[in-house]
């Protein structure tokens, strides 16, 4: 049984008017939940058709994002993706992995359980899952003082590409290549020069180093760093845009 108190916003005609919703429905089964879905969370789940019903007061456009901030077994998200909604989820445990990701992906293929039938859902569709990383920017902007190096480098390769990086076996400052344009970053010694600035000013020796980690690509390149001790000429000239952290390194292009 399920108790909700409140109004619904409807539309009338051009208007929105306030209705109040029934505050009790008794005729929702809650029995077998945990074969909706193919997972199982005690306690914590609910039954596709409750999920639907609030979806179908507040939403009546495939256009709308429904968003679950506790995202649980993800029978929200499950949901919104049946009724063809777009839809965010977060979710801070592990049932992200464990449950949130199989079940999208089994609504994605056609997941028969719950409300699919009434929605004459047989899968299509598709989601992104997202892992966020620490914090990169302090609350009042700046770059966080411990932050390493595959983070920052995360970070830039998002920024800048607005695509998640693939964080390499090995480290290396030459970060990869989108569009034919290159990303290089020196930072926090990646070089294993641990003095104060060694490896993170671009010099020739380290523009050589980031060369030799670039393998065959061969176009035009950004590079983060300290500083640079290389002129404008040799910038050009090496089709280089040189950009300054923490300066230059913004929350997104
Ligand atoms: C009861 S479940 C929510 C059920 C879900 N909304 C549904 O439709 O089935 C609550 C979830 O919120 C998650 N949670 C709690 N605090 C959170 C936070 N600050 N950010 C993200 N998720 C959070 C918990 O890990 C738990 O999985």
């Amino acid at each position: 049984m399920y108790f909700l108190s409140g109004s619904v916003r409807e539309k009338d005609g051009k208007n929105y008017i306030s209705k109040p919703i029934s505050t009790i429905w008794s005729d929702i089964p809650t029995n077998n939940l945990q074969n909706e879905g193919g997972v199982s969370f005690p306690s914590g789940k609910k039954p596709e058709m409750l999920l639907e019903r609030v979806i179908a007061m507040i939403s009546n456009s495939e256009k709308d994002i429904v968003l679950d901030s506790f995202l649980g077994s993800g029978t929200t998200a499950a949901v919104a993706a049946k009724m063809r909604r777009r839809f965010i989820g977060i979710e801070l445990g592990e049932q992200a992995e464990t449950h949130c990701a199989p079940r999208l992906t089994a609504v994605v293929d056609g997941d028969a359980s719950g409300i699919s039938s009434s929605q004459n859902w047989d899968g299509g569709g598709g989601f992104r899952f997202y892992r966020l990383g620490p914090p990169v920017f302090t609350e009042e902007g700046s770059i966080q003082p411990d932050i390493g190096f595959p983070v920052l480098a995360a970070h830039i390769w998002f920024a800048e590409t607005g695509s998640p990086w693939s964080k390499p076996g090995k480290l290396k400052p030459f970060l990869g290549s989108h569009d034919k344009h290159g990303y290089a970053l020196l930072y926090n010694g990646i070089l294993g020069d641990k003095s104060a600035s060694g490896g993170n000013v671009l010099t020739r020796k380290t523009l050589a180093a980031i060369r030799s980690a670039q393998e065959d690509f061969t176009g035009p390149m950004t590079v983060y760093g300290e500083r640079t001790a290389l002129s404008e000429t040799t910038l050009k000239a090496e089709r280089i845009e040189f950009k300054q952290t923490p300066y230059d390194v913004k929350a997104r292009k």
